[in-house]
Order: structure tokens, then sequence, then C-alpha cells
């Protein structure tokens, strides 16, 4: 298989174990290299693209396991669209280098493997992916997908950029309700999303032109209504930025960066938990940090 025909393959057909097939260690050459933006995936009825806002349930809430359900739920929802989307960059950016496909590649199999996880896990708790709407707030984004940067600076450094903030929160409210196993799937996609920050860093900084600094960059490359506050959590955790590959200047704006929707996160469930500044870890990365 020639890896546009896998990647299509991932967008266009619509059963789920279809787009749940790893990708394969060898590729036939490819003979195409137009770039091929397609605008929508296909998808099982049960896993279309919805306006129906839905709230994700409540810290203090997840004391129920529906809740961690409904929870897990809107987290696989994301590694669906990443899988999609880093899918959709193979086929839009042809000439991407060598280096950055392949890191699109590894991060499509590990998406495969977040989204399975979640899956089996909210099973366990009685929901099933497909029976809460599935918002498509990554696929949104497609009209500031201009470049592999650009791409790179909405995927990477700010959807998976905030998910590291976000898998840290979760795996410390359910390790906090005594769901050791929950906690620990968000710890080990955590680490698999530093490695994917990392490659959309290096993806982002070698067209960081001399005049400019990273964090300069990085605003020029995304577009207004989006803005950094998608790069992070309501609670952020710098240190996963500087393990992610991030500057301290890059760092720093990000965590001082506010916008009209800042302070709208009602903190106060947050800090009951007490969740401090610390990062969680299973130490998986730092054996791996030099083969990706
Ligand atoms: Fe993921
Ligand atoms: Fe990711």
């Amino acid at each position: 298989m020639k890896l546009s025909e896998y990647a299509k393959h991932l967008l266009l057909a619509s059963n789920l174990e279809d787009k749940l097939l790893p990708p394969s260690k060898h590729w036939d050459e490819e003979v195409e290299f137009n770039s091929i933006r397609i605008e929508k995936p296909n998808r099982d009825p049960k896993l279309q693209f919805s306006d129906r806002k839905i709230k994700i349930p409540r810290l203090e809430h997840l004391n129920l396991e529906s809740n961690r359900g409904l929870t897990l739920h809107h987290f696989a929802n994301h590694e669906l669209m990443a899988i999609e989307l880093f899918a959709w960059a193979i086929l839009a950016f042809p000439d991407a280098p060598k280096s950055i496909r392949n890191g699109w590649i590894k991060t499509i199999g590990e998406e495969q493997i977040h989204l399975k996880m979640y899956i089996n896990r909210m099973n366990d708790f009685g929901i099933q992916f497909g029976d809460l709407p599935l918002n498509y707030i990554f696929w949104k984004q497609l009209k500031q997908f201009n470049s592999l940067e650009s791409f790179s600076a909405v995927m990477s450094l700010s959807f998976e950029g905030a998910n590291l903030d976000y898998s840290q929160v979760y795996a410390k409210v359910f390790s906090y309700f005594g769901d050791q196993l929950t906690s620990d799937i968000m710890l080990y996609i955590f680490e698999d999303e530093v490695k994917h920050v990392k490659r959309g860093v290096r993806a982002f900084e070698k067209s960081i032109p001399g005049d400019k600094n990273s964090w300069e960059h990085y605003l020029s490359l995304i577009q207004f209504p989006f803005t950094p506050r998608r790069a992070k959590g309501y609670l952020y955790f710098p240190e996963t930025r500087s393990l992610a590959g991030l500057d301290a200047k890059f760092t720093k704006e990000l965590e001082t960066y506010e916008d009209e929707y800042t302070g709208r996160v009602n903190l106060e469930s947050v800090k009951k938990f007490g969740l401090g500044s610390g990062l969680m870890r299973k130490n998986r990365l730092d054996s791996q940090s030099n083969s990706d």
C-alpha cells in the first residue's frame, strides 16, 4: 500500500475498525505528489459531526462511573479527529520532509492506541463510542491549515499542547477518586502526547524567521478567532511544555496569555482537588526520548 492510499483509507472508510488499521512499516513508492485537501471524513452514522453542545461532566462529579465514561467519550472524539487530521496532513502536504511525515505516521499509530484505550474504558463504564454527539472542533480549523507549519501550530502546539494540561488534571482527579486504572490511561496518553507536541515543535521551528522568536512565529501562524488560549488548559503545567521541547520564552508567554474568555472557567471546583503543580509521570519518556 502507498502511504497516500493508507491516509485516504483512514479518511474515507466509514467503519471505525478501518480507521483503527495500524500504519504499515513499509510503503510502496508514491507516483503522484498532488496536494489533496479532503473537506470532511466519512464516518459511521453514529459518529457524524454534530453541532449539539454537550457539557463535559464537572470534576467533582467524577466519583460516578457514568460520568467518567462520558468524560472519556469526549477525549475519544479528540483521538478520532487526530487520526483523521494527521492522515489529512499526509495528503495535503505531500512535499513535507520525510522526517515530518514519518512523525505523522507514528502519531497516527499512537492516536489509534489512545482511541482504543478510551473506548475500552468507557465500555467498562457502560458508555459506547457514539452514544453522545461528537463535535468537530479540530476539523473546523481546516481553513487555517495553509502550510505544514500552521497545521503543526494548531494541531500540535495548540490542541495537543492543551491536552498535556488536561491529561494531567484528569490523571490527578481519577486518582483522587481511587480509579487508578483510568488515571494510568491518562498518564500513558500524556507521555505519548509529549512526543506529539515535540514532533509539532520540530515541524514548526525550522520555519522561524531570523527576526522572530518562537512565540511571535506561533502567533503569525494561527488565525483569529483561534487564539493561544486553545493551547492550554484551565490549569497550566509549564513543565510539560519544556518536556515537549518548547523554549522558556514560549512557555512563559503562553502562561501569561489571556483573552476575553480567560476567567470564565470557575476554578473553585478545580481548587477543591488541590491538584498542585507537580507532574504525574509514568516515566516511559526517558527511555524513548532518543528513538523518535
Ligand atoms: Fe492522543
Ligand atoms: Fe496526539
